[in-house]
């Protein structure tokens, strides 16, 4: 039997060839191909800076860094999210205050986050979880002057009312893992449109220097080494994880236009379940698509979620919780002393939630599988 999987890369001859540029000429850090795909990134984001990093964990690292994020501040993140975006907060010394979700587009609860608020909140991570916009304009007036981070992991390409993820808060940030809709293998993107912060961050991502690899290696100037007045990182992308990055940005919107045309085929083929709750989509959003996450009513359904996902395996079909809820894992249960019941929505997420296959390299029979498994259950 077939096996579907959750998610595969679309990665192909294309981004194989491009490989070759960088490998053949000997210039595998960042250069040119960075360049090209940052600069590329912006004009699809709409922003006008955009900076190529290891990671999308690295990315929020350094966007916080950037800020001055530090000891004694405080930082908002959505309790159901992936580790990364409370741990980055961690890595600069300061405190991730969780807040709990909107159980319905897994995404931060703007009226939750007012009392989170302190005089140390010193700014919010809102995620766009699965590839859906936080709704951003209402936490913004729930928090107004307070800086946005828009962890955009899943949601290149996605739409919050006419703008791009990435271009609304003060910074935003992707990953290109494999299991979003392009990818670099590892790899993410920090886009702005705040020039001072854009130039702390590029200083930031190459050890704090004054003056990119770059300019110095190309610098008419032999004897001119960097300034080096900031604690930086390395964070830099490679050029070859570069030069595949601007294929795949090249097939972006393809990509989520027939991840699009199949998610509304899941909504159509398994609107009839009653146990079964299926992924909104507010008017004005253009959904991203990472994911495909489904919440089953635990009141309702025929078996567990956990028996139901063992089923659909069995029958094929790969499946997996969304995320996880941060107040639920061991480290931040301790270090927290956190229970389960501290942000029951992100609870019932963590418990309740299916992601189903949705892919560009699944065909009309695979997703109708999808359908008559699940509609087995
Ligand atoms: C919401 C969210 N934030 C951050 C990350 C971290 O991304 P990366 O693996 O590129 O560091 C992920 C990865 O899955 C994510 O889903």
């Amino acid at each position: 039997m077939k096996r579907i999987p959750i998610a595969l890369p679309s990665t192909g001859e294309e981004e194989w060839q491009a490989t070759r540029g960088p490998i053949l000429e000997g210039w595998l850090t960042q250069g040119p191909r960075v360049a090209a795909f940052e600069r590329a990134f912006a004009e699809r984001h709409r922003v006008p800076h955009a900076l190529a990093t290891t990671s999308c964990t690295t990315g929020l690292h350094l966007a916080l860094a950037a800020l001055g994020v530090g000891p004694g501040d405080e930082v908002i993140v959505p309790s159901f999210t992936w580790i990364a975006t409370a741990n980055v907060v961690l890595y600069c010394g300061a405190t991730p205050v969780l807040c709990d979700v909107d159980e319905r587009t897994f995404n931060l609860d703007a009226a939750k986050v007012v009392a989170k608020l302190t005089p140390r909140t010193k700014a919010i991570i809102a995620v766009h979880l699965f590839g859906l916009c936080a709704d951003l304009d209402a936490i913004a007036a729930a928090a107004p002057g307070i800086p946005l981070i828009e962890d955009a992991a899943c949601a290149a390409g996605a739409g919050y009312h006419g703008r791009p993820a990435g271009s609304i808060g003060l910074a935003g940030v992707f990953s290109f893992h494999p299991r979003k809709s392009i990818t670099t293998g590892e790899g993410g993107m920090v886009t702005t449109a705040d020039a001072a912060f854009a130039e702390r961050a590029t200083m930031l991502r190459n050890h704090g220097a004054s003056v990119s690899e770059e300019q110095r290696h190309v610098g008419p100037k032999p004897y001119l080494l960097p300034a080096f007045n900031l604690l930086g990182f390395n964070y830099r992308m490679t050029d070859v994880q570069g030069a595949i990055g601007l294929v795949q940005l090249g097939k972006l919107d393809g990509f989520i236009d027939e991840r699009d045309v199949w998610a509304r085929y899941y909504q159509r083929e398994l609107a009839g379940i009653p146990w079964l709750r299926l992924p909104v989509v507010p008017d004005g959003y253009r959904h991203g698509w990472q994911a495909f996450v489904t919440m089953v009513d635990a009141r309702t359904a025929p078996r567990p979620r956990n028996d139901l996902m063992q089923q659909l395996h069995d029958l094929g079909v790969d499946t997996r919780p969304g995320t996880h809820a941060i107040h639920l894992l061991g480290y931040y249960a301790q270090r927290f002393g956190l229970a389960p019941d501290d942000f029951p929505a992100s609870r019932a997420c963590d418990q309740q939630s299916i992601a189903l296959p949705l892919h560009n390299r699944m065909s009309a029979d695979d997703y109708a599988r999808v359908v008559a498994a699940v509609r087995s259950l």
